[in-house]
């Protein structure tokens, strides 16, 4: 399985529930989540879907299994923090402290894993 074929419907889904909770913080004009709001848009619609474009104009790391592993480790990683983050400021910062700190580091170690990637081409 192509890293490709994950990164985008992925990142259509995430932009997809991250505007509905746009229109949900706007309709009820309530944004304590725009925090979490902003961090799927980005990690989860922006990145995934240009690491998308960097990994199908380069056909042979699109294929290998540490492309998949990157896309993976950033889809965990974007999850949990989003959650945590969510429940930090909407009144739960004692179970989203945690939950934000793990996916924070998980995200870190997906760029990490993108720079090798990237850097040994
Ligand atoms: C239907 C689409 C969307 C709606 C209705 C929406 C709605 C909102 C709302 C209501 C806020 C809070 C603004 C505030 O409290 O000042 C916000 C903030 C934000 N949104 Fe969205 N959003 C949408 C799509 C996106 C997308 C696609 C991205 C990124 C690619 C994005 C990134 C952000 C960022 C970074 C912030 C924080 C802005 C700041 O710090 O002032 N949003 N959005």
């Amino acid at each position: 399985m192509r890293a490709s074929s994950i990164s985008y419907p992925v990142a259509i889904l995430a932009v997809l529930v991250g505007m509905l909770w746009g229109i949900v913080m706007a309709a009820t004009h309530d944004h304590q989540a725009m925090p979490a709001h902003a961090h799927l848009n980005l990690l989860g619609w922006v990145s995934l879907f240009l690491f998308g474009l960097f990994y199908q104009v380069h056909p042979a790391i699109d294929r290998g299994h540490l492309a998949l592993l990157q896309v993976l480790v950033w889809i965990i990683g974007t999850v949990i923090m989003t959650i945590g983050v969510a429940l930090v400021h909407t009144g739960s910062p004692a179970s989203g402290e945690p939950l934000a700190s793990i996916g924070s580091i998980i995200v870190v170690i997906g760029m990490l894993l993108f720079g090798w990637i990237v850097m040994r081409r």
